[in-house]
């Protein structure tokens, strides 16, 4: 199939946090490869957008593969787009027509607030499901488990904070590991535990640390490293998500120690 490039109208819904009214906008993408996946299409609109000061549209994403499950929007009312068995991130702009208008909307349900944009919350615990006549069996396992002691019942892979969310992907007696999510424009404190060291990985953005009175600029594959009872303030002063890892090693590291700044 030969490659030719596309104009379209977007109408895309804007939305500045999960309590705030959200709206639709209009945007041009012009200049679309037939080639582009769906989310390339929304990278070249975002630095458009960033070019212009404007607010990028947020949307989940991971692997880009087909593979992850993180990747969805509504396209002109059809979840991941019309093309059947295949997720947004791997649906091309080819399936489109030169003067189209594309209508993008987030998931809408209630089990999966807007956290921004096209972006929603999904909530990655494991789930017990049972036959509702044998509800009370899942019952007595959560009891069990709560006589154990075992995090499963308190613990959460994903965590919504106001400035973002962090998955946890691997824990144990004395370590843990979690992948960081900070919105653009969000700042957070690390309170820092004399027991306990953290490392930080950024995978994508850009970070701003700021140490008593020294500011270090993190940017993509570089890492920080924190020493125990130390804190730092962390910002994400651009205008796309900041994704970082963490690897906080000591005691207690699957206590929080993250806060909102201000
Ligand atoms: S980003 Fe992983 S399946 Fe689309």
């Amino acid at each position: 199939m030969s490659t030719k490039n596309i104009d379209l109208t977007l109408k895309v819904w804007r939305q500045k946090g999960t309590n705030v009214r959200g709206r639709i906008e209009t945007y041009y993408a012009k200049n679309i490869s037939t080639d582009m996946s769906f989310l390339e299409m929304l990278d070249v609109v975002n630095e458009q957008l960033t070019l212009d000061e404007k607010d990028p549209i947020v949307f989940d994403h991971d692997c880009r593969e087909g593979i992850c499950g993180m990747c969805g929007a509504v396209v002109n009312g059809r979840p991941h787009g019309k093309e059947q068995g295949t997720t947004l991130c791997q649906l091309h702009m080819r399936h489109f027509d030169n003067g189209d208008t594309v209508v993008i909307e987030p998931w809408r349900a209630r089990a999966f607030p807007i956290l921004k944009d096209l972006a929603v919350v999904e909530t990655a615990d494991a789930l017990l499901v049972s036959s509702l006549s044998n509800t009370q069996g899942v019952k007595k396992i959560v009891d069990a488990l709560k006589k154990d002691n075992r995090k499963e019942t308190r613990s959460h892979i994903k965590i919504i904070q106001s400035w973002g969310f962090i998955e946890t992907i691997d824990s144990g007696e004395n370590f843990q590991v979690r992948k960081v999510t900070v919105l653009p424009n969000a700042s957070l404190n690390l309170n820092g535990h004399l027991c306990q060291a953290v490392n930080w990985n950024v995978l994508e953005g850009k970070a701003l640390l700021h140490i008593g009175d020294k500011s270090i600029e993190l940017i993509t594959h570089q890492s920080f490293s924190l020493d125990a009872g130390k804190s730092v303030k962390l910002e994400n002063t651009s205008r796309m998500p900041l994704v970082f890892i963490e690897i906080a090693s000591g005691i207690d590291t699957g206590k929080d120690h993250f806060d909102a700044n201000g």
